[in-house]
């Protein structure tokens, strides 16, 4: 079964291709950033433009990539939400008349769920039950995956995301959107305990972050420094929002493996690709004896493979079932 799967929820169209066995065959992605930079974050109007504009052409570079045609594609997986309308609208678009005109299945999968299946590509021993930490620009969530096809999201962030904590951060340090890779790359060489900005919720034991709290901190902090302190400090600064965000993430994913007994802990999305947070992660899972999985860095921010490969979990049930038929894991009324 050879499965192509269209990302187009926010600012990168991409498109990638897997087999049955979670083997990529090809991962193309475009990314818009530099079109959205001028403006400080994702402007959606622009964003649905672009993904008009560059999704054959990616579609055309999977395939070639994966040396296939499409009339070789079995199965086309779409992200239909969450997201931005307009972005969703031209990938669901794009891909189901491609599949209604080849005469396949066209599968909506849940952009969360997509994260998940993004862990599966890098792990083929992984199988749930676990524990996942999905966290990515829009959201910060711990949810318990009992089985392909069983998820029961424990708690979320109440305000911001880890994602947007970092990009907030990094904009009132004057870095450029998205931050979380930069603020990584300074606080590596940075003093972690400079400052000690807020850890939200740290003292609750319910599985929900908070972040709003640590901008804050942040933006008031910079107030009172000069320009020449802050570029003078940047890195130790860096540092200690890095720091805070970790801490809280690890305190409470650690809380909620003991709770709800688990020993598998799966970290997923944007944010997972921040080496000081998947250490962390590691040595408590190293800790208390507990495996730990996480996406290789290319597949830890948004593509089209870990779309496809979400769209073969319903498969992979059905084969266990011994049933031929591919089920959607969304109805397909469902679209955005
Ligand atoms: O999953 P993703 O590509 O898009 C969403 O679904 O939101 O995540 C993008 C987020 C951005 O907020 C970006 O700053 C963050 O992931 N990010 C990082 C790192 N790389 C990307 N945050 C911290 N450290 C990184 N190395
Ligand atoms: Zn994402």
């Amino acid at each position: 079964l050879i499965v192509l799967g269209i990302e187009s929820s926010c600012d990168e169209t991409a498109c990638g291709i897997v087999d049955h066995e979670f083997k990529v065959l090809s991962n193309q992605l475009y990314s818009q950033i530099k079109e959205h930079i001028p403006f400080g974050g994702v402007v959606p109007e622009l964003a649905a433009r672009s993904h008009l504009q560059k999704i054959g052409s990616i579609t055309q570079l999977a395939l070639e990539q994966a040396g296939l045609n499409l009339k070789q594609i079995d199965q086309i997986a779409y992200t239909c939400g969450p997201g931005l309308m307009g972005p969703l609208l031209v990938g669901a678009s794009f891909a189901r008349g491609m599949a209604r005109d080849l005469n396949i299945p066209a599968i909506a999968i849940n952009h969360l769920e997509g994260h998940i299946a993004s862990v599966h590509l890098s792990n083929t021993r992984l199988t749930p039950p676990y524990l996942c930490l999905t966290v990515s620009g829009g959201h910060t969530e711990l949810t318990l995956v009992s089985s392909y096809f069983q998820y029961q999201t424990l708690g979320r962030t109440r305000d911001d995301a880890a994602g947007e904590a970092f990009d907030k951060c990094g904009k009132i340090l004057g870095l450029s959107y998205p931050a979380g890779a930069e603020i990584s790359r300074l606080a590596a060489s940075g003093n972690r305990s400079f400052i000690v900005f807020p850890r939200g919720l740290r003292q609750t034991q319910n599985p929900e972050f908070s972040f709003s709290g640590l901008k804050t901190s942040v933006m008031r902090y910079i107030e009172n420094q000069t320009p020449k302190f802050i570029a003078d400090n940047l890195i130790h600064i860096a540092a200690s929002i890095e720091s805070a965000i970790v801490d809280s993430l690890v305190d409470k994913t650690i809380k909620t493996m003991k709770k709800y007994d688990q020993n598998q802990l799966v970290v997923c999305g944007g944010v997972s690709a921040n080496p000081w947070l998947r250490q962390n992660l590691q040595l408590s899972c190293k800790k208390n004896n507990w495996e730990f999985f996480a996406p290789s860095p290319e597949f830890c921010t948004d593509n089209g493979a870990m779309i496809a490969a979400a769209s073969l979990f319903p498969n992979k049930i059905n084969t266990l079932l011994n049933k031929s038929s591919v089920r959607p894991w969304y109805p397909l009324s469902d679209i955005a």
